[in-house]
C-alpha cells in the first residue's frame, strides 16, 4: 500500500515530507516522488526504486514555497517506474493518491475523447486530469474536489495541489486511511500518524467520503455533500523512539524483542492482578468511540457483561496471521467459555452470503484496523444486524471506528510486515475475553478464572525465556536453509500456530512451508516425508501430547528431520527428534503464545540468511487496504 505525506508549513516541504516518506517505508514500495511549490509553480521530482534514489535526485533542488505533497508508491494500475510514479501533474494541478480508482477505464475513456493528454498507466492520473478541468472552471481547488467526488469510485486517498493557490491543499478519502495531524502553525495530511509523530500528536482521522480543506491555519473537514463537520482531534500517544529500532538490526527482531512488554501491555487493562479477575475495560458497546475513555469503568463493565450475556454465538472473520489468531480464539472460547465458535476468512465471509442467527456477535481481528476484506465483513455483519467487536492495534481505524465494541491489542505500532507482538498481544486479549465471557456466562468457577489469570501473568516472563532461541536459530539458519521443504504440524490450539509459523516462513523466507492439523497426515501429507523435508512438530504437554507423539513417529519413520517444540525436559520427546526446543510449563490457553516465537525467529532468521528485506518482504504491504 502506497504512503502519503502532505504538508503546509513554515518549514522546507522538501525535509518534511523526505522525513516521512522515510517513516512510511515499511509500507512497502517501488517508486516514490515529491511536488514542491517553488516560485509560483510546482516542481515535481520522481525516481523509481527506493527513497535514496529520490534523495539523490533532490539533493541539489532548492525550493522556495512551503506546501508540498510527497508519495511512495505500491504499484497497482501500471507497473513501477518513474512515468507511473507520484506525484502525478496534469496543468497546474498535482496530487498523490493511494487505493484504486475501480472505474477508471470509464474516466480514461471520456478523457481521451476530451483530447486529454496521458502520460502514465495510472489510474491516478485520470484523477488529475479531472481536477484539472474543473479547476479551470471553478476556480477553487475545494470545489473542483467536491466536484468530482462522486464521479470516482474504489477505495481511494488523495491529497491535491494547485500552483494557483499556494496555500491550500485539499485531500479526500473512501476506504485507505487519510489522518491529518494538526501542527503549530503547520498541517500535514499522512497515511499513518507515524510520517509525522515528531512534529505533532494531535489527528483528525478522515471518515470515507469526507474532504478536508487545509488554508493556511485553518482546516475544515466537510462531508460528501459539502457539509462543513466538526471533527474529534484525537490526541496519539506513541512516542517517536518507539517507532524507531532501538538497536536491533531489523524491526521485526525489535518487534519480536518487545514482546514480553507487548504480551503484558495488552492484559494490563483487564486483569484485576490482585483478586485473579479478569474485566474487560473501556469495550464501549454501541459509545462512539470518543467516549472510550471518559467511559465510567465500572458502567462500562455492568453494561459489557449485559451485551455479552445475550450472545449465543460469536463468528471470527480476520485475514492472514490475524485469521490464525482468530483459529485459536475459537479453542478457547469454545472450551472456556462453551459459546459455539466459526471462524472464517474475511474475503470468503464478505461474499459467502453468510447466515447470522440472531444472538449473534462478528468479532474482527486486525492490527491495522484497515484491511480492505475486514473492513467489509464488519460492514455486512452489521446490515445483517449483527452485534460486532473489533480487536484491533489502531485507535480510531476503520475497523475500529465501525465496530459496536472495541478491544485493543496495546502492542504499540508494528511496523514489520511480517506480524509478531501484534499476534501474540490478540492471543492475550483472547485469553481474558474467553475468561471473560466464561464468568459471564457462568461455565468457570472463580478458581478456573484464576488459573487462567495466573497462567498469563507468568506469560511475559516466560516468553523472555523463549526468546533465548534468537542464538540458536541465527546458528541453525545456515543448515536449515538446505532443506527442499517445511512441513509444520500441531493439534488443537498448536494446530493454528503451525499454520502461523508456516506463513512466517513463507512471507520472509520465500520457502515452501505448508501449516497443517497434525491428525491429517495420513490423509496425505506424510506422501510428502522424506530426509530432505524439516518436519516442525508442536507436542506440548497438554491433552493430545500421545496423539502428537504419535504423528511425530509416523513423520521420523520416513526419514523427516524432526525439529520438535515440547514442553521442558521431555526425554521422550528429546529423544526421537533431530533437534528438540523445550519451552516453559504452562496452560494450555497460553501455550501459543509461546511456541510461537521460536517459530517467529526461524522465520526471521532464514530470511536474514538468505539475504532478503526482513521488513519489507517483496510484493507484500503491511496493511492490504485494497481488495
Ligand atoms: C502477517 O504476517 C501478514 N502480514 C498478513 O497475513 C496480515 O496478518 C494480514 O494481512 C491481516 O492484516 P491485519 O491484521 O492488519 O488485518
Amino acid at each position: 500500500m502506497c504512503g502519503i505525506v502532505g504538508y503546509l508549513g513554515p518549514m522546507n516541504p522538501k525535509d518534511v515530507i523526505v522525513a516521512g516518506l522515510k517513516k512510511l517505508e515499511y509500507r512497502g514500495y517501488d517508486s516514490a516522488g515529491v511536488a514542491i511549490l517553488h516560485q509560483g509553480k510546482t516542481k515535481r521530482v520522481r525516481a523509481e526504486g527506493k527513497l535514496k534514489a529520490l534523495e539523490e535526485k533532490l539533493q541539489a533542488e532548492p525550493f522556495d514555497g512551503h506546501l508540498g505533497i510527497g508519495h511512495t508508491r505500491w504499484a497497482t494500475h501500471g507497473g513501477p517506474s518513474e512515468r507511473n510514479a507520484h506525484p502525478h501533474q496534469v496543468r497546474g494541478i498535482s496530487l498523490v493518491h493511494n487505493g484504486i480508482i475501480e472505474n477508471y477505464a470509464d474516466i480514461r475513456e471520456a478523457l481521451l475523447a476530451r483530447g486529454a493528454e496521458i502520460s502514465s498507466d495510472t489510474d491516478s492520473e485520470l484523477v488529475a486530469h479531472l481536477l484539472a478541468e474543473e479547476v479551470e472552471k471553478t476556480g477553487s481547488l475545494l470545489k473542483s474536489v467536491q466536484n468530482i467526488l462522486d464521479r470516482i469510485h474504489g477505495a481511494f486517498s488523495i491529497v491535491a495541489m494547485w500552483d494557483q493557490d499556494p496555500e491550500t491543499m485539499v485531500a479526500f478519502k473512501d476506504g485507505p486511511p487519510l489522518v491529518v495531524g494538526l501542527g503549530d502553525n503547520q498541517t500535514f495530511v499522512v497515511s499513518d500518524v507515524q510520517a509525522c509523530l515528531q512534529y505533532t500528536k494531535k489527528f483528525i482521522y478522515l471518515d470515507d467520503r469526507e474532504v478536508v480543506h487545509v488554508h493556511k491555519n485553518k482546516v475544515q473537514v466537510y462531508s460528501a455533500k459539502g457539509e462543513p463537520l466538526t471533527k474529534k482531534v484525537v490526541e496519539v500517544d506513541w512516542s517517536e523512539e518507539a517507532v524507531e529500532k532501538q538497536g536491533h538490526a531489523h524491526f521485526m527482531l525489535k518487534e519480536i524483542y518487545e514482546q514480553p512488554r507487548s504480551v503484558a501491555a495488552a492484559m494490563e487493562p483487564h486483569l484485576d492482578i490482585d483478586k485473579f479477575k479478569v474485566r474487560l475495560k473501556r469495550v464501549g458497546f454501541n459509545q462512539p468511540l470518543e467516549r472510550l475513555e471518559g467511559l465510567d469503568i465500572e458502567a462500562d463493565w455492568q453494561n459489557t457483561q449485559k451485551v455479552l450475556k445475550g450472545v449465543e454465538r460469536i463468528f471470527m472473520i480476520a485475514c492472514g496471521t490475524s485469521n490464525y489468531a482468530a483459529m485459536v480464539g475459537k479453542y478457547l472460547l469454545e472450551k472456556i467459555a462453551k459459546v459455539p465458535v466459526e471462524t472464517d476468512i474475511a474475503s470468503e465471509f464478505r461474499y459467502r452470503d453468510p447466515v447470522l442467527p440472531p444472538n449473534t456477535l462478528v468479532m474482527t481481528i486486525s492490527q491495522s484496523g484497515e484491511t480492505a476484506d475486514t473492513l467489509a465483513a464488519i460492514r455486512l455483519a452489521k446490515e445483517k444486524g449483527a452485534l460486532t467487536l473489533s480487536l484491533c492495534n489502531v485507535r480510531g481505524s476503520s475497523i475500529d471506528r465501525e465496530a459496536h465494541g472495541h478491544l485493543y491489542m496495546n502492542s504499540g505500532p508494528e511496523i514489520g510486515v511480517a506480524s509478531t507482538k501484534a499476534f501474540t498481544s490478540t492471543l492475550t486479549v483472547l485469553n481474558c475475553f474467553a475468561a471473560a465471557f466464561g464468568q459471564i456466562k457462568g461455565t468457570i468457577s472463580p478458581g478456573e478464572e484464576k488459573t487462567y489469570v495466573q497462567a498469563l501473568l507468568a506469560t511475559p516472563s516466560q516468553l523472555e525465556g523463549v526468546l533465548a532461541y534468537d542464538k540458536y536459530f541465527s546458528e541453525t539458519a545456515e543448515v536449515l536453509k538446505t532443506y527442499k521443504g517445511f512441513l509444520y504440524m500441531g493439534r488443537g490450539v498448536s494446530f493454528p500456530i503451525a499454520m502461523e509459523g508456516a506463513l512466517k516462513l513463507k512471507e520472509l523466507a520465500y520457502l515452501h512451508a505448508e501449516g497443517y492439523a497434525a491428525g491429517e497426515m495420513k490423509h496425505g501429507p506424510l506422501a510428502l516425508i522424506d530426509e530432505r523435508m524439516a518436519i516442525i512438530m508442536l507436542v506440548p504437554e497438554d491433552g493430545l501430547y500421545e496423539k502428537s507423539m504419535s504423528n511425530l513417529e509416523e513423520a521420523r519413520a520416513r526419514g523427516g528431520k524432526i525439529i520438535a517444540l515440547g514442553t521442558g525436559e521431555d526425554e521422550k520427546l528429546r529423544r526421537v527428534s533431530a533437534e528438540y526446543l523445550p519451552l516453559p510449563k504452562a496452560l494450555w490457553t497460553v501455550n501459543p503464545i509461546l511456541s510461537v516465537v521460536p517459530l517467529q525467529l526461524m522465520a526471521y532468521h532464514l530470511a536474514d540468511n538468505l539475504g532478503y528485506d526482513v521488513d519489507q518482504p517483496r510484493n507484500l504491504a503491511k496493511s492490504v487496504t485494497v481488495e
